[in-house]
């Protein structure tokens, strides 16, 4: 394969939101490596997840706001998952893993829940069923225009402090170096509006996670399920291997 490939904390590193794309297709190699991270996904009972490539024909994959985005993209994920709350979690974390796999090939993506014409993806809904959103997945402009450039730095300032990421009876600093690791990569994942609603709690050696926000929505448990899937990969880049159970008092379990 010629398209670069990244680990999954390289690309953890390197992601972010891109809002402005070059008018280039995908390349095939890179499409396959993505259909087969969606049918990976689409093993969890429940999922189904789906991948339009339209770099043939290059027709836009999903029809963006123009507004917030720039350019096109042919090549998109469209999550399709359980309408309640545990599935917008589960969509969360194999969205996270679907999204820095694109990453990794050298694509931009964003997650995108409402910036976007539904009517402008296939999907047909099961009974039960919810779009929770898209991924449009393509290759990211030279030049970033100034408006997408300021709607990310604008958003981003409103970063939380990195200790106000995890619950403890210990301070941050002498938390053991996988959970802090950790946290940073929940503080540097995407959440919606990044609103930042997740905290990682470390009690009694165990690690659990908790929208600390009075009020809720939907989205926030997307942005759980993906602090999970964050929290995971960097965990184990500083080398402890482990996973999570589902569910919002679900525990990080160390291998
Ligand atoms: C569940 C979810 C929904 C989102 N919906 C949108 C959206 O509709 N439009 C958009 O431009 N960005 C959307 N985002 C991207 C966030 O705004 C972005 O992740 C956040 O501002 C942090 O910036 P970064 O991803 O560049 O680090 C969404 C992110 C998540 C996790």
């Amino acid at each position: 394969m010629n398209i670069p490939t990244l680990s999954e904390f390289e690309a953890l590193e390197r992601r972010k939101s891109v809002r402005a794309y070059a008018k280039v297709p995908v390349e095939d190699e890179a499409v396959e490596a993505l259909r087969a991270c969606v049918d990976e996904v689409n093993r969890t009972p429940g999922l189904r997840f789906g991948l339009v490539d339209n770099n043939r024909t290059r027709t836009p994959a999903v029809k963006l706001s123009p507004g917030m985005f720039s350019g096109e993209v042919y090549t998109c994920a469209v999550l399709v998952g359980p309408g309640d709350e545990l599935g917008g979690e589960l969509v969360g974390y194999f969205s996270e893993k679907l999204l820095l796999r694109a990453v990794a090939l050298g694509l931009g993506t964003c997650w995108v829940a409402g910036t976007y014409d539904r009517k402008s993806v296939p999907c047909e809904l099961a009974e039960g069923e919810k779009l929770w959103g898209v991924i449009p997945i393509g290759v990211e402009a030279a030049k970033t225009p100034i408006l997408q450039r300021t709607i990310r730095s604008r958003i981003r300032a409103k970063d939380r402090a990195d200790e106000a990421f995890v619950e403890s009876d210990y301070p941050f600093s002498s938390l053991p170096k996988w959970v802090r690791e950790g946290a940073l990569a929940v503080k540097r994942g995407p959440s919606a509006v990044n609103q930042q609603p997740v905290n990682v709690v470390y009690k009694g050696g165990l690690v659990t996670m908790r929208l600390w926000k009075e009020k809720r929505n939907q989205m926030m448990y997307n942005d759980l399920g993906i602090a999970k899937y964050q929290f995971q990969v960097a965990a184990e880049a500083a080398g402890v291997r482990g996973f999570w159970n589902f569910g919002e008092d679900g525990e990080f379990i160390a291998e």
